[in-house]
């Protein structure tokens, strides 16, 4: 051997006590309950290939689809996001027992069936639940109400049933609700005038939800609304005011019925769809003086000129389209 490859060997020996030694002293950040309860969560699932990284040898913290908390919660896992898999089976009630989870998503799996399971009640500090894209059943449980840290909620694209619980409202932070694109009876309930904090987003669309809307949701002020697709009826005028900050409104392809003629804009109103319902009245004049980007009023009972001398000719004649007698540009109907 000459004296190059001694050197080498040399080095290489070296370098492998050093591997040796880092192996023996490191240690798992991850809690071992927190891992037991992941490791059930996979086989709960049938060991699915998207969890190839929940390997019991290594640090849970390590793995993909979950993010573990810094020192000042030992490390325990805080999120949980399992997304696009090919994964079926139900949602795995063993979530429950990852008590410091502040964020759980399961978003985009076809075959996630069944229902929400009680047992997420017992995560105190979840601020964020989101369980969109599967094809879960049953209702919106009551038992939500309990996570008393919950700001954002999505459920949508599922097939959800029964009505909406009066009871979110108890949420004292949430400020985000999606329950769209589900199979929801019934009405909004009258207590969603009075959440807590502001709830800023309240997305119901593509349901078969009925009856008027509470007039208590006329305090509230939205960022978006969209009660598209559902089956309401009477009045919704109470959503708008000169005081108010919401970018969007879509109430488009239900059975509202109300005057448009005394319904106030405001400033920062960036999208309003209007569209298949049965509203009355006319275009506000004042309606001239803000910018929306989006407007639609088509198939509906409006009469009278549409207004000039603002903004309301830029959009074209599907926005004003199928009414009872709108006139006036840019429609091809002139005004007598
Ligand atoms: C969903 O389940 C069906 C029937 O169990 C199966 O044929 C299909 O391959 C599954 N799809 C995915 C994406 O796992
Ligand atoms: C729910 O399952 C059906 C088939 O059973 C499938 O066609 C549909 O895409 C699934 N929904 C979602 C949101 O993945
Ligand atoms: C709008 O706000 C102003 C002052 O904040 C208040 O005086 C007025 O009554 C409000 N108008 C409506 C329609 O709520
Ligand atoms: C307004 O809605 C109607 C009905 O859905 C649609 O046909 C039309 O294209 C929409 N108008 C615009 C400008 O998008």
């Amino acid at each position: 051997m000459d004296h190059k490859t001694n050197t080498t060997l040399l080095f290489s020996l070296l370098f492998f006590i050093t591997y040796l030694i880092t192996i023996a002293t490191s240690k798992d950040l991850c809690n071992q309950n927190d891992k037991n309860t992941l490791l059930k969560i996979k086989k709960s699932l049938n060991n699915p290939y998207h969890l190839a990284s929940w390997h019991p040898e290594t640090d849970c913290c390590s793995w993909y689809c979950l993010e573990c908390g810094d020192a000042t919660v030992n490390h325990r896992v805080i999120s949980l996001t399992i997304f696009a898999g090919q994964i079926s089976g139900q949602l795995p009630p063993e979530v429950g027992d990852l008590p410091y989870l502040q964020s759980l998503m399961f978003h985009r799996i076809t075959n996630i069936t069944g229902q929400i399971p009680s047992t997420i009640t017992k995560l105190k500090y979840l601020r964020s639940l989101r369980l969109s894209w599967l094809n879960l059943s049953g209702p919106v449980p009551e038992f939500l109400s309990q996570l008393m840290n919950l700001e954002y909620l999505s459920l949508s694209f599922n097939q959800l049933s029964g009505s909406i619980p009066s009871s979110l409202a108890l949420l004292p932070k949430l400020s985000y609700v999606d329950l769209s694109r589900n199979k929801l009876t019934g009405t909004i309930p009258e207590s969603f005038g009075s959440f807590p904090a502001e709830l800023a987003y309240l997305i119901l669309s593509h349901n078969q939800l009925s009856g008027s809307i509470p007039k208590s949701l006329g305090n509230l002020d939205f960022n978006r609304i969209d009660f598209s697709r559902n089956k309401f009826t009477g009045d919704a005028s109470m959503l708008f005011g000169a005081n108010k900050t919401t970018f969007s409104i879509d109430l488009s392809r239900n059975i509202f019925q109300f005057d448009l003629s005394r319904v106030v804009l405001h400033e920062s109103l960036g999208v309003l769809d209007l569209n298949h319902n049965g509203i009355t009245g006319s275009i506000p004049v004042q309606w001239t003086e803000y910018s929306l980007q989006i407007l639609n009023v088509s198939y509906n009972r409006l009469c009278g000129p549409i207004p000039t001398g603002g903004s309301l000719q830029r959009f074209d004649s599907y926005t004003y389209f199928h009414n009872k007698c709108l006139c006036g540009a840019p429609l091809d109907s002139s005004c007598k």
